[in-house]
């Protein structure tokens, strides 16, 4: 039984960059009523749009608080795959963020496990994160929870799924490049963010994206944690919607009635 009213908002747009304006919307809004929001924010190419839209609003950031759902273990500081420098180029800079306001897990410290509970640590004492940016993999992971995360997890440690390193392949050399593990936001962190923020973009995300919104609740899908969260949007374009029963231009709201 559901404990909490449940409404998830799904807005079907033609393109990626619709889904960058729609997003950004959402996130101007919350950036002018709160000017020192605190922002989770993703990497990996569903997000570009949305930081691309929201510079476009010229809003004074310089108050925004910023955490990463995930970095690399291994690779150098500076390293350009590495999510502290793509956060950085993309977010920090593009958006005019403060750097000392803007936080990546620390993907080279002497003992990760420590640095990934110092950084759960870290959002709380923020209080928490107002609006949290999620992508989708295509085994349903969002931030690096693969399958088979704990629905309660916190940050912490962990390896990557071997689709995920081929997915990702495309931004090294080759895949043996790309490091096998992570320090990732938990889905238990991910969860206590009060507004879940879903971009999704292309044909082959159809298929995970409503198993993940339609599908049981279960570790083998970790983003239907998405069905037990209080506020959620998910941002579509047309073909990543195309399993929803949402037609471009509906914009659709889903209230949970209370079920077994
Ligand atoms: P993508 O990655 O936005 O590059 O498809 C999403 C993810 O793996 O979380």
């Amino acid at each position: 039984m559901r404990e909490r009213p449940f409404a998830m908002e799904i807005f079907v747009v033609p393109d990626a960059s619709g889904t960058g304006a729609v997003a950004a919307g959402i996130l101007a809004a919350v950036i002018r009523s709160k000017p020192d929001a605190v922002l989770g924010v993703a990497t990996g190419s569903s997000p570009l749009p949305v930081y691309a839209a929201l510079a476009e609003h010229q809003l004074d950031m310089s108050r925004v608080q910023a955490f990463a759902l995930d970095e690399y273990v291994g690779l150098a500081a500076g390293h350009p795959q590495s999510y502290a420098e793509v956060v950085r180029s993309e977010v920090t800079e593009r958006l005019g963020l403060d750097p000392a306001l803007v936080s990546v897990p620390d993907g080279v410290a002497e003992d990760p496990h420590h640095a990934a509970a110092l950084y759960d640590a870290a959002i709380r004492a923020a209080g928490g994160v107002d609006v949290q940016i999620l992508g989708i993999g295509h085994n349903g992971h969002i931030a690096f929870n693969e399958p088979g995360s704990g629905l309660d997890s916190r940050t912490r440690v962990e390896f990557l799924a071997g689709r995920t390193r081929q997915a990702n392949a495309r931004y090294f050399r080759s895949i043996d490049d790309v490091p096998t593990q992570c320090i990732t936001q938990g889905l238990g962190t991910i969860r206590e963010a009060r507004h879940l923020l879903m971009v999704v973009n292309g044909a082959d995300k159809a298929e995970i994206l409503a198993a993940a919104l339609h599908g049981p609740v279960s570790p083998e899908c970790p983003a239907s944690v998405l069905q037990l969260h209080p506020h959620v949007t998910v941002v579509a374009d047309e073909a990543a919607a195309g399993l929803l029963g949402v037609k471009l231009g509906q914009v659709a709201v889903r209230v949970a009635t209370p079920s077994a």
